[in-house]
């Protein structure tokens, strides 16, 4: 890319969505400085260390820190004046009662408001309840003692984790949500070497689009999850119920995988915030209720299903296959794990877990925790198991020799939380197999 095409970005929030997001930018030529106020990540980064697991992000930030257009910095006051376009990717936690917590949000638009001295763009790339566009923007002329001319732009972040490069570099969609033409030009500049369709809106429906969409996956799941339910009860497979359903292509094959649930930093959070939002604004999202009602029911499922096969699981042994709240990506944040750990441990079973690279992050959520071990393989896991579950279909699960598998085990039983295995092989191989919905 050419100086006059190459803009320079700064990132705050050096997080999945923040690194990513600068990693790329950096990729397609952007000049990107990549700020967080956790100094233990920049003393990382700044090293070329990645601190998440993300699948190609490592050897891009490496590459993008070598050819100059990547560093990183503590201090969003540093970086200001040494930008054109600011995004905010800090997070947006839940509150207690479901709402969106928007401090951090908050406190970035202020720091950079004190020391803007020229004009810049203030991107929103943080998911956000709509009207936060306007409150960042009240923000900022509160504390611009400089009077610097400003725009902000919602500008919503779809990436997968797991997925994160390939969906930034190919997303399906680009999203624009601006107040002037000068603003929009420079979202264009930016974004020029991506190929995609571009949507551009006011500020209130580019939050929005964010929302809906997210939430309408969320529903997607839940409501193939629901179906699930009532499947197994007549003897119906859903797997086969998805797939047929899918082919219509009104409907679509994607988000309709029957399972544990759905978890992440995400779902759950942007569901709730959702709901929240729309009841501030005197709608009550009823159907985003059920939509949360269903996912956390469907945790409970996999101990239920163990009941029904090992009658009493006090002193039992359980093999948990998978930690991460899905595969190729160590988050645990509102994992079903963790919840469905939670409730054999409570139950007094003895549990032993493998996850290829979710454990460390696990022991941190469990620590010194009595009758949890952690398995050096599913192997390892399996040994002497009265059952084995699997909750994040890993490839590496796919892998595994059954026969090996049965020989080590006290009990051959697999609750496969994901339908990942195929149900007859596994009936062939003389295993107990109970899937979700099947
Ligand atoms: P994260 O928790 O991984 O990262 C947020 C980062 O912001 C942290 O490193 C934190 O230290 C930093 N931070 C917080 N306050 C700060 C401040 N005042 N100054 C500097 N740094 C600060 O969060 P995430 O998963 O990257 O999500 C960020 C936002 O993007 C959220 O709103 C989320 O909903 C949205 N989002 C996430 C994903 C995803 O896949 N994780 C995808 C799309 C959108
Ligand atoms: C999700 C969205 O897919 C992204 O577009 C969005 O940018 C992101 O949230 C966000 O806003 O943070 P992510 O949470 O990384 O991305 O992961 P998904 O692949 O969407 O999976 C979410 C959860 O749903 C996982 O626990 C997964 O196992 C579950 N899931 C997914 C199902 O149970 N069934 C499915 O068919 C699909």
């Amino acid at each position: 890319m050419s100086k006059k095409d190459s803009v320079r970005i700064s990132i705050v929030g050096s997080g999945y969505v923040g690194l990513v997001s600068g990693v790329c930018f950096a990729e397609i030529g952007h000049r990107v400085i990549c700020v967080d106020n956790n100094r233990e990540k920049i003393k990382k980064l700044k090293k070329g260390i990645c601190p998440i697991y993300e699948p190609d992000l490592d050897r891009l930030l490496k590459k993008n820190i070598k050819e100059k257009r990547l560093s990183f910095s503590g201090s969003v006051r540093d970086v200001v004046e040494k930008s054109d376009a600011i995004f905010i990717a800090v997070n947006t936690p839940p509150r207690a009662d479901g709402s969106c917590d928007l401090q951090y949000v908050e406190a970035v638009a202020r720091e950079i408001a004190l020391s803007m001295r020229s004009y810049k763009v203030i991107v929103e790339k943080s998911t956000v309840p709509a009207e936060t566009g306007k409150k960042i923007k009240q923000t900022m002329k509160l504390y611009n003692k400089n009077n610097a001319p400003f725009d902000v732009v919602s500008n919503p972040e779809f990436l997968r984790e797991g997925h994160a490069i390939g969906d930034f570099m190919k997303p399906d969609r680009i999203v624009f949500g601006v107040e002037s033409e000068k603003a929009e030009k420079i979202m264009r500049k930016i974004y020029k070497p991506i190929k995609a369709p571009v949507i551009v809106t006011n500020i209130e429906t580019s939050e929005l689009i964010k929302h809906a969409s997210n939430s309408f996956l969320a529903t997607k799941i839940s409501f193939i999850n629901a179906v699930s339910n009532v499947a197994e009860r007549v003897g119906a497979d859903i797997k086969d119920i998805s797939k047929a359903m899918g082919l219509d292509k009104r409907i679509g094959s994607h988000f309709l995988d029957a399972g544990v649930g759905f978890g992440g930093s995400c779902f759950p959070k942007d569901v709730l915030a959702f709901i929240h939002m729309a009841q501030n604004l005197g709608y009550d999202m009823n159907i985003l209720k059920e939509v949360y009602r269903i996912n956390r029911e469907q945790r409970k499922i996999v101990v239920e299903k163990l009941k029904e096969i090992i009658w009493n699981i006090e002193g039992k042994k359980i093999a948990v296959w998978g930690l991460a709240f899905k595969p190729d990506t160590d988050d645990l944040r509102n994992a079903p794990s963790i919840d469905i750990i939670r409730e054999l441990l409570d139950s007094k079973a003895s549990v032993c877990v493998y996850d290829p690279v979710a454990m460390d992050n696990f022991r941190k959520i469990f620590p010194n925790r009595k009758n949890l071990k952690f398995a050096r393989s599913p192997y390892d896991a399996a040994k002497g198991a009265d059952a084995a579950v699997l909750l994040t279909e890993w490839s590496e699960f796919g892998r595994i020799d059954f026969k090996k598998v049965k020989k080590i085990m006290n009990v051959a039983a697999i609750i496969d939380g994901r339908n990942f295995y195929d149900k007859n092989k596994l009936i062939k191989a003389g295993f107990i197999y109970r899937g979700i919905g099947r």
